[in-house]
């Protein structure tokens, strides 16, 4: 199971103390409180998601019907709906995979933007006939989703007409609502559900993360076991689950001893775009203006996502020797599923020398052990997720893991981390300058 070390947390002076985790106990209790009525009353699926084998099972079918046929899929979607199934393939798929001589499984791609130059750059070198495109929004309408299948979609339809175009075409969205969804009915595409009651963020365990996933022969049924055994384990008793003692932590962290700055390090190349999911969920669904009574509160702490080692030859300094305003939460494994011995080479030599003999994993942990404990030593509170090795199924844990501590830290905050009230208006002014009916009175504001 995934294990949360947070004893490099109690830090003299800027860090945690057990007192006052003591002391708030009855809070964290109430958040947990708050939050499972939402999971019960059905009104927040983050659990459910994990509970369900039917989105699972047509996701995992739909791609292996689909796999063989195409070399290429391109995910079109931002934010939520891009984000999820990027980390998944970023962690799980070989990081070469794109220079494999010999493999069935398709390469993914995923534009996450409206650069023309990336995304024209991707048209050009894309075989078209053997690509897939999974458009990928639950609202149905976001302009850069919407944008990037327009463009799709006339290409598709001008080279092969639009009857042969319906095989090329896979849509994600709300079961029900949306322009995407009656779109979808009308041109029979084939389609998969993003369920009502799951946002953007939090949607990496439904067909978001899942089709894609399965697409590039990730083992999606281990993804979500690793998930569902994390949400059994919260159901079973949520106040020692990992996720609420993180989340009360972080919320101590942040709130009494002015952490606002929570880096996150994985010591992976492969979870590093796991750490810009996690940028993404902590960022969008804790930064707030109003407390869930409307009072003002403009609160939540600034997500960082950074790589170990790499980092430490660019923000380490910084975060040993700057303002006393982070945590830092490194990730690692318990086991690295592939090592290389260091040959015992240029031995004349006392800088290269003492590395031969030993491995790049020692490296690797050696390095993130050195800087998590060189920080505590300056008083930085720092933690540790470890996930047993690189797999469908700790990632599963870790998803879980980050949206059931974001959601109890909703609770804490005494915010919705299920909304994002905050980003309308820009959505407005562009609506309205690019002349979308019903947005007019945003027409003139920008000019
Ligand atoms: O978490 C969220 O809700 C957002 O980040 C969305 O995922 C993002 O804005 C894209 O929205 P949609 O999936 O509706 O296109």
């Amino acid at each position: 199971m995934l294990r949360y070390d947070p004893s490099h947390l109690f830090v003299e002076e800027h860090g945690l103390s057990e007192e006052e985790i003591g002391t708030t106990r009855k809070e964290l209790e109430h958040a947990i409180t708050w939050f499972m009525e939402l999971h019960t009353s059905g009104r927040v699926g983050i659990v459910d998601l994990a509970l369900r084998d039917d989105l699972l099972d047509q996701s995992a079918e739909l791609a292996s019907e689909l796999r063989a046929r195409f070399d290429d899929v391109v995910v079109l979607g931002i934010g939520g709906s891009s984000l999820g199934p990027h980390a998944i393939y970023a962690a799980l798929q070989h990081p070469y995979h794109h220079l494999l001589k010999e493999t069935d499984l398709p390469r993914l791609h995923f534009p996450d933007n409206v650069d023309p130059h990336t995304f024209t750059s991707l048209l050009d070198v894309l075989n078209l006939e053997r690509t897939l495109f999974v458009v990928i929004t639950k609202s149905g309408g976001t302009a850069e989703t919407a944008s990037q299948f327009m463009i799709v979609y006339k290409l598709l339809e001008k080279t092969y007409g639009a009857a042969a175009a319906r095989s090329q075409i896979i849509t994600i969205t709300d079961p029900q609502k949306g322009n995407l969804r009656a779109l979808t009915s009308e041109m029979g595409w084939k389609s998969l559900p993003v369920p009502e009651y799951i946002e953007g963020r939090f949607s990496v365990l439904s067909p978001v993360g899942l089709f894609p996933a399965a697409m590039a022969g990730v083992d999606v049924s281990s993804m979500i076991a690793g998930a569902r055994d994390m949400a059994r384990q919260f159901l079973d008793d949520p106040v020692s689950h990992p996720a609420s003692v993180a989340a009360q932590h972080y919320w101590l962290l942040h709130t009494r001893h002015g952490k606002s700055v929570h880096v996150l390090m994985p010591y992976s190349d492969g979870l590093y775009f796991t750490a810009q999911w996690f940028m993404q969920l902590w960022g969008e669904s804790l930064g707030k203006r109003v407390d869930n009574n409307g009072r003002e509160i403009f609160t939540g702490p600034t997500p960082v996502a950074v790589r170990g080692t790499t980092d430490q030859h660019s923000q380490l300094q910084l975060y040993i020797e700057g303002p006393f305003d982070k945590v830092i939460t490194f990730m690692a494994f318990e086991k690295h599923e592939s090592d290389v011995k260091i040959p015992n080479v240029f031995k004349h030599l006392d800088s290269y020398s003492y590395l031969g003999g030993h491995t790049m994993g020692e490296l690797f942990d050696t390095e993130r052990r050195a800087t998590a404990l060189s920080l505590f030593r300056e008083r930085r509170p720092n933690a540790t997720v470890y996930l047993s090795k690189l797999d469908a199924y700790s990632l599963g844990q870790v998803f879980m893991f980050y949206e059931l501590a974001t959601a109890v830290s909703g609770g804490l905050y005494h915010i919705n981390p299920f909304n994002q009230p905050g980003v309308e208006h820009g959505k407005k002014l562009t609506y309205g300058a690019l002349g979308r009916p019903g947005f007019e009175e945003f027409a003139g504001l920008m000019k």
